[in-house]
């Protein structure tokens, strides 16, 4: 494949979470699932839970809206759902592999900007500026700045990402990473002239999902991993125990992470908060900056 940018680990977790969910599980969507009560935690309610979450998400879209840019828009899904609900939608992705999805999926009924949200430059404004699940991959001061500087007077940034709560993280106790920091969250947005309208608590409703990457790890990733291991034991031991030695630490490192179980909905709950936050902006910034990162569509949203 030819890549035009760098991609970070992350990025390609990303794509590989979004090619094995496709395949096996016919998953759509890249971010968790929203658990209601009497939807039982099951892989196979997984896609429902996920569906769950977006209709949680676009609920709280304030009415009046009419653009929306999607930052961070995943395989675009939800963008799709948007632009069936009749919103101008415009989608930021830094992922080649991602935005070619998103581009079949939507077609022209919406702007993809293929860069990272801190590198867009538009002439567009938007009511609103989406980050579902795409919050904690970019610097936070970069992307309550940048929000505010694309969207219109009085115009809304809606987020729904997983926080850092403020206690101190135990050694191997927590396999979950990301999110920033609540409280620096909520000094930095202090600082931009935004307005708080909704802080939502929906980490019970979240955490569940942790028990099913718990368990994938532990009845598939596992099992796999050991086979390998044997196998590599019998067939090369001296290779294998020379490996196991140089790489004792991380090997040590990578079982404890995703291996003991540190992945629980407890420890999930104990270290991280799972929030929905509306925000009005009080006053915006005039635009004065051009569209500079690739934009395929080669148009511009300026609804
Ligand atoms: C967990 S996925 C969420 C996808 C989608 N929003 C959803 O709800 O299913 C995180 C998304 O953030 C994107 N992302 C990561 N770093 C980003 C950045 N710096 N700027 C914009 N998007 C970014 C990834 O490419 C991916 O699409």
């Amino acid at each position: 494949m030819n890549r035009q940018t760098t991609i970070s680990s992350r990025d390609l977790g990303l794509e590989f979470a979004s090619i094995c969910g496709r395949y096996f599980l016919g998953l759509e969507h890249l971010h968790y699932g929203y658990w209601p009560d009497g939807l039982p935690v099951n892989i196979h309610n997984l896609r429902a839970a996920q569906e769950h979450y977006t209709n949680f998400l676009v609920s709280h879209i304030p009415a009046g809206i009419r653009s929306i840019l999607d930052v961070g828009c995943g395989s675009g899904q939800t963008s799709k759902h948007l632009v069936e609900l009749g919103y101008s939608v415009a989608c930021v992705s830094p992922s080649p592999m991602l935005s070619g999805r998103v581009r079949q999926l939507i077609g022209d009924a919406g702007q993809v900007f293929e860069c990272r949200f801190e590198e867009l430059q538009t002439d567009g404004r938007f009511d609103l500026v989406l980050f579902s699940e795409s919050f904690q991959y970019i610097r936070l001061t970069d992307a309550i700045e940048k929000a505010y500087e694309i969207l219109k007077p009085a115009g809304y940034m809606l987020i729904c990402d997983v926080f850092r709560k403020d206690v101190k993280e135990q050694a191997g106790k927590n396999g979950v990473g990301g999110g920033h920091r609540l409280a620096k969250f909520y000094r930095e947005i202090e600082n931009l002239p935004f307005e708080r309208l909704e802080d939502v608590d929906i980490t019970s409703r979240t955490s569940p999902n942790l028990q099913l990457l718990d368990e994938a790890m532990q009845d598939v990733a596992r099992p796999i991993v050991d086979s390998g291991m044997d196998f590599l034991a019998g067939r090369y031991p001296l290779m294998s125990r020379l490996l196991g030695w140089l790489y004792r630490r991380r090997i040590e490192a990578a079982y404890g992470k995703y291996f003991k179980g540190a992945r629980s909905s407890v420890d999930f709950e104990s270290f991280k908060t799972y929030r929905l936050f509306l925000y009005r902006s009080i006053s915006a910034v005039p635009a004065d900056s051009k569209t500079t990162c690739t934009d395929l569509n080669q148009t511009l949203v300026t609804a």
